[in-house]
């Protein structure tokens, strides 16, 4: 669509109709199109998804009902369940299908290096090759059906080997984004008492080398002290041979990184419980049989962040994840045979579990997977690849559009982008004029946004445009997908017709919502069903506007989206309070212009504590090493008060105003102690 297409509305916000280009080619061509599938999806669900079953390869049909479930915490436990009793394999689903089908010579994957002259790619009959491989040097490790791995790896082909290795055999993976610290990797392993880990020896992201197995190395320390012992770590060799890897068999001290020579890594090595990927390889049979699981068995866990600070293994399951992560792709990206698509998440996410991984492969589709970051070894180094690759569906998140948009854009127009054809993004809500910049300088006023919302306990896209269809506009992600019936709800729980601004909930399950919570159906009900009887409740708030486009406004429990990644108030305040000077600690989200929010804290010190910069550098530091460099917050300031209620609970409400300056405060009448808020004024850094 030229620019001139561009039309307002009558609220004022832009509206952008689908490029007339893609919408001939689309899967789903116009809004009539649109609701009327979406009306058969949510008025007959089974009949919708039992036709969408179809394309996938079932050993044996659901025994019981296609799905049911309850929502409704007074009518007994929360459930969710679809297909129960059919037997599949997703991994025989992503590949074997397909090579029966004729795509074995296709290209699965390409691989694109932190460096630019590191690359490959790999075939979906190699990728089934390295997969059976890698099934088997599983099992002769011991790990069988149900048991839980946790992986902590770069962005390599084998991270998606591991993958499909462990759902090839029935085994549940954790996977830890490997920004994680050691004590968040613990804390993770411990929580789904996983009997393997599946690492890599180090990787360079930009300029830095990181060591992972030291991170993985310590992190299985402190799980033999809590008295888990992980039995094996298969480590991937991934580090060219001119990095030298020093073997040690002790503890060591990492030097600091300035008179570390580089290129030479220092690992710990555990005989017996260490073990290389690759010299397992060579020995193992490239055939596995899959195990035939059921629809409801769980694929894998992914912790993510809960407003209590210790975070929740998001459990999913077979069957109904794989529709949907299939049928999403298929329609949000309007997957065609000869799309290259590139999802810069990591694995370690929920998107580049579903929309990397899983989605993809289910379609049968080449994806291109990243290790290096954004910015190396220059602000072009996205759109070099698009262009090498000839990209043309592309999936990123707001955070790395508004950081490229600092760069100016001639690192964008330096490269041609002409193979583009959808530009998504995802992780938080995307500010308008982030959202211009990529449609208008990236995608050259010729390529689709997708907006899509949705959650790692969603599994899959719940709130999107489709881009052949929606008219788009600059900051709303639309509508709902197939099977979503999304409703806003006042605080007392009453829905919201028309515009209106509420509570984001979901009326019924689509097929891959969350299942449970690992080991506590308790909190799973508490977090997502109490509050509304009858609703999953998503945590985020949302308006309606007059055209019934639904626009995100942001979380609202005590959570911070830090760059497209959710952390809680709680996990920061408790990694700072374990500083032997600090009393108290309360954090709060605060604007930030490329993150999109980061973490102010105000921290109470003991008596006779004085607030230093050496303490301030040591409390970042702390937060890093608790949860990881992704968390560290950007400000910290000196409270000797917080402001409290008569009952002692802390108003973050007021330090929220604070940390941005805002001295319109709101109702203060329940504050216990007025007078703390003109010092902690007084306190406020120079830099915030
Ligand atoms: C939270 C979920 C889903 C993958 C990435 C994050 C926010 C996500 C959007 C969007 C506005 C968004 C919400 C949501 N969010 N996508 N398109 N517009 N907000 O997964 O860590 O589970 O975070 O991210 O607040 O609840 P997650």
């Amino acid at each position: 669509m030229a620019e001139t297409n561009d039309h307002s509305v009558a609220n004022g916000a832009l509206l952008f109709d689908p490029p007339s280009n893609l919408q001939n080619e689309a899967h789903v061509k116009s809004m009539q199109q649109y609701q009327k599938m979406y009306k058969q999806s949510i008025e007959d669900p089974e009949t919708f998804w039992r036709e969408i079953s179809a394309q996938f390869y079932w050993k044996s049909p659901p025994t019981g009902k296609f799905f049911e479930y309850n929502f409704d915490v007074g009518k007994g436990p929360i459930s969710i369940k679809w297909m129960t009793g059919a037997k599949t394999n997703i991994c025989y689903n992503m590949l074997d299908r397909h090579i029966a089908n004729g795509l074995g010579d296709k290209v699965a994957f390409y691989w694109e290096g932190n460096d630019p002259n590191d690359f490959g790619k790999i075939t979906y009959s190699e990728l089934l090759a390295r997969v059976s491989k890698f099934s088997n040097v599983l099992k002769n490790l011991g790990v069988s059906r149900g048991d839980r791995v946790a992986i902590y790896m770069p962005m390599i082909l084998d991270l998606s080997v591991a993958m499909l290795a462990c759902a090839r055999i029935g085994a549940i993976h954790s996977i830890v984004f490997a920004g994680y610290s050691s004590e968040s990797l613990a804390e993770r392993i411990l929580d789904a008492t996983c009997s393997a880990i599946i690492t890599a020896d180090g990787v360079w992201r930009g300029t830095k080398l990181l060591n992972l197995k030291k991170i993985v190395d310590d992190a299985l320390k402190i799980c033999d002290e809590k008295g888990h012992r992980v039995e094996k770590c298969v480590v991937v060799r991934h580090l060219s041979p001119s990095d030298e890897i020093v073997k040690t068999n002790g503890d060591f001290e990492e030097e600091p990184e300035a008179c570390r020579p580089s290129r030479k890594l220092k690992i710990n090595w555990q005989p017996g419980r260490d073990i290389w990927w690759h010299e397992m390889m060579t020995s193992a049979s490239s055939e596995c049989e899959p195990e035939w699981m059921d629809a409801e068995d769980p694929l894998f866990m992914l912790y993510t962040s809960g407003s209590t600070g210790k975070p929740k293994g998001v459990l999913h399951t077979i069957g109904g994840y794989m529709l949907y992560t299939a049928t999403t792709f298929k329609y949000v990206f309007d997957y065609q045979p000869d799309d290259v698509y590139w999802c810069t998440a990591d694995v370690g996410w929920i998107t580049g579990h579903s929309y990397v991984t899983y989605g993809p492969l289910g379609n049968g589709a080449t994806g291109l997977i990243f290790e290096g970051t954004p910015f190396y070894p220059n602000a072009g180094r996205f759109w070099e690849i698009v262009d090498k690759y000839r990209v043309t569906k592309f999936y990123t998140a707001p955070t790395a559009i508004r950081a490229l948009m600092k760069f100016g854009d001639d690192f964008v127009k330096k490269y041609k982008r002409d193979s583009l054809k959808i530009l998504g993004t995802v992780g938080e809500p995307i500010n308008p004029e982030a959202w211009l910049w990529y449609y208008r300088v990236v995608g050259n006023s010729k390529c689709a946004i997708v907006d899509t919302f949705w959650q790692t306990e969603t599994g899959g896209h719940v709130l999107t445009p489709l881009p052949g269809a929606t008219p788009t506009k600059p900051g709303s992600a639309t509508f709902p997908f197939f099977g979503v019936i999304p409703a806003l709800l006042t605080e007392e729980g009453k829905v919201i017709e028309g515009p209106g601004e509420g509570y984001l909930v979901f009326k019924q399950p689509w097929p891959s919502l969350m299942r449970t919570v690992y080991g506590n159906q308790e909190r799973f009900e508490t977090t997502y069903f109490k509050k509304f009887p009858g609703y999953y409740c998503t945590g985020d708030g949302a308006k309606r506007d007059e055209d019934g486009y639904i626009w995100i406004t942001g979380r609202i429990d005590d959570m911070v989206n830090v760059s497209g990644h959710l952390l809680s108030t709680a996990e920061v305040e408790s990694a700072l309070i374990t500083h032997k000077s600090v009393a108290e600690a309360a954090s709060v989200s605060h604007p930030h212009s490329i993150k999109g929010e980061c973490i102010y804290c105000f921290v109470t010190l003991k008596q006779g504590a004085e607030y230093t910069n050496d303490l301030v550098t040591e409390l970042k530091n702390i937060v890093r090493a608790k949860i990881g460099p992704f968390a560290q917050p950007d400000f910290l300031q000196n409270a000797p008060a917080l402001p409290k209620t008569r009952s002692g609970k802390i108003m973050r409400r007021i330090l929220r105003k604070i940390a941005v300056g805002d001295r319109n405060l709101g109702d203060t009448s329940t504050l216990a102690d007025e007078s703390v808020i003109d010092v902690l004024f007084q306190n406020r850094p120079n830099n915030a």
